[in-house]
């Protein structure tokens, strides 16, 4: 299990053991401090939106049409950095990833 680093809402910084093989939202929505991924990782509901540091940016699957188009929508939205949680999945690559859970809307 790749270890990643979470920054929370009040900036509280947790390491944790992301569950290879699903979604990065898997492993944050079992965090007290972690995604409400309501929709259940349809890609819809934007509650599991995350900003995702730098150097792991360009190593995550392309953002598909629909993930843009609700990331776009959001006040808290980045061009650089935002991601919707449910669309990365967690490899061995991505040990070490630091993700920042982003505001609530
Ligand atoms: S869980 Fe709803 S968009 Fe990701």
């Amino acid at each position: 299990m790749p270890e990643i680093t979470v920054t929370d809402r009040d900036g509280g910084v947790h390491r944790v053991n992301a569950r290879e093989g699903a979604s990065l939202m898997e492993t944050l929505r079992e965090l007290d401090y972690g995604v409400a991924a309501i929709c259940g990782g349809m890609c819809s509901c934007a509650t599991c939106h995350v900003y995702i540091a730098e150097p792991w940016l360009d190593g995550l699957p392309p953002m598909q049409g629909d993930e843009r188009e609700i990331l776009q929508e959001l006040e808290s939205f980045r061009p650089r950095g935002s991601r919707l949680s449910c669309q990365v999945p967690v490899v061995a690559g991505l040990a070490g990833l630091e993700v920042e859970i982003a505001p609530e809307e």
